[in-house]
């Protein structure tokens, strides 16, 4: 088997199972396991290796993120994103190069949403991009591997 160039881990946080069927109005038709197939084509095309995972647990969350077993984070933190220092703490404590993407536009929202505790520790935030959001994300965790590996 040939060797990985990468290896990207994704984590959709709590309720994002629900895709598809949870308020469309805002977050789309989409299903979680579309946006799971498109990740893994790209990731297939790129010869990179993709570990995708999705918890409503946020200790689950924070031991993936700590197992420091991947070269980029892609995270969805949901509606951690807004409450969870324990989960900004992990993120930081990896010290590895992260985006933070989000369905919706959490700045369009309830003023709750627009507060995130993860947008400073990581290098930077796609959000209200639908589908998009995600596919953006590893495009730019591509080429920003490409300027952090030696
Ligand atoms: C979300 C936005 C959060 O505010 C919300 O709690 C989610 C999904 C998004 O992808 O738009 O669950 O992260």
């Amino acid at each position: 088997m040939t060797k990985k160039k990468n290896e990207i881990l994704v984590i959709h946080g709590p309720n994002l199972h629900l895709l598809g069927k949870r308020e469309p109005h805002i977050y789309g038709g989409f299903s979680l396991t579309a946006i799971n197939n498109e990740l893994k084509k790209k990731a297939a095309k790129n010869k990179t290796g993709i570990e995708i995972i999705q918890s409503n647990s946020e200790s689950e969350i924070i031991d993936a993120i700590t197992s420091g077993n991947y070269d980029f984070l892609i995270i969805n933190p949901a509606a951690y994103t807004h409450t969870s220092v324990a989960i900004r703490d992990a993120i930081s404590a990896a010290a590895k190069p992260a985006i933070e993407v989000h369905i919706s536009n959490i700045y369009k929202r309830e003023e709750f949403r627009k507060k995130s505790l993860i947008s400073d520790v990581v290098i930077g935030v796609i959000s209200g991009l639908g589908i998009q959001s995600y596919l953006l994300a590893f495009d730019a965790a591509m080429e920003l591997l490409k300027t952090t590996k030696t």
